[in-house]
């Protein structure tokens, strides 16, 4: 599918991956509509690239995912592309007690998230013409590591999730993607002060470039760069992963 003249509702657009796509899909010529929980960076995007729009969504609460999407079909009735990209990954302490607060949004905004805007946008979806769903998966949703527990077993569902999504949709017009990134040079885990000194990360830009070619391609479910070992190895990579 080539993400060109499409309308597409992007999640997580405030840094990292989320912000260069919203730039580069907008530069293509598509309708970028975009959200984050952070009013002032959509507002800069929106500033950036002339009619890009934005929502502040908090996609971790059920009441903001309905409203958005409601906005969104309402204002933008030729949307036909969802790529669910909003995410957080959290440093879990196992041996301890965890904060069941903490570990109960990264599940809403990794996991039931991307299946509540699907579900409210799926009929939508359904009735134009060509569509597209995107799920941004991980790497670590095949060979997890240990210290972001959580993190990876919200991606390994949504890798279960997507795989059973693309099977039921398969006699529709729309197509479903699993993009399943290697480390990218993001913010993602700072907040945690996660350590990134043995990830090796790719540039945001050559993830964005590589990810927009699996997709022109209508390759459904890859992975990108190092994430490819990862998906195709699995657990036999997780003693090397996890030194
Ligand atoms: N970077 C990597 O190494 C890597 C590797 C594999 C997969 N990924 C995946 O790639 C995706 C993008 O991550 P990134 O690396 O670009 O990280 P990032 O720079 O931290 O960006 C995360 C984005 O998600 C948004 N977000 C987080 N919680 C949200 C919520 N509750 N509601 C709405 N938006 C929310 C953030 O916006 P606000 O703060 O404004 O809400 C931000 O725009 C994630 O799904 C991540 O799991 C990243």
């Amino acid at each position: 599918m080539q993400l060109i003249k499409q309308t597409v509702l992007l999640t997580g657009a405030t840094s990292g991956i989320g912000r260069h796509l919203a730039g580069k899909l907008h530069e293509l010529g598509n309708q970028v509509i975009v959200c984050g929980r952070q009013p002032e960076p959509l507002a800069a995007l929106a500033t950036q690239y002339a009619g890009l729009a934005t929502y502040v969504c908090d996609v971790s609460d059920p009441t903001h995912c309905a409203a958005f999407a409601h906005w969104a079909t309402s204002t933008y009735p030729h949307l036909n592309v969802i790529i669910n990209n909003a995410g957080v990954m959290q440093v879990l302490d196992l041996t301890q007690a965890v904060d069941l607060t903490k570990v109960t949004t990264e599940i809403a905004t990794n996991l039931l998230a991307p299946i509540h805007l699907i579900s409210l946008l799926a009929s939508h979806l359904q009735q134009q013409p060509e569509a597209a769903i995107l799920n941004i998966t991980s790497g670590l949703a095949f060979t997890p590591l240990a210290s972001v527990p959580v993190y990876s077993a919200t991606k390994a569902a949504l890798h279960a999730f997507t795989m059973c999504l693309r099977h039921q949709l398969r006699a529709t017009a729309v197509k479903v993607f699993e993009i399943i990134p290697p480390a990218v040079e993001t913010n993602l885990g700072h907040a945690d002060h996660y350590d990134r000194s043995n990830d090796h990360p790719l540039s945001v830009a050559a993830f964005v470039e590589a990810m927009l070619q699996v997709i022109e391609s209508d390759t459904y479910e890859v992975g990108i760069g190092a994430a490819e070992g990862l998906r195709q190895q699995r657990e036999a990579l997780f003693p090397l992963l996890n030194p």
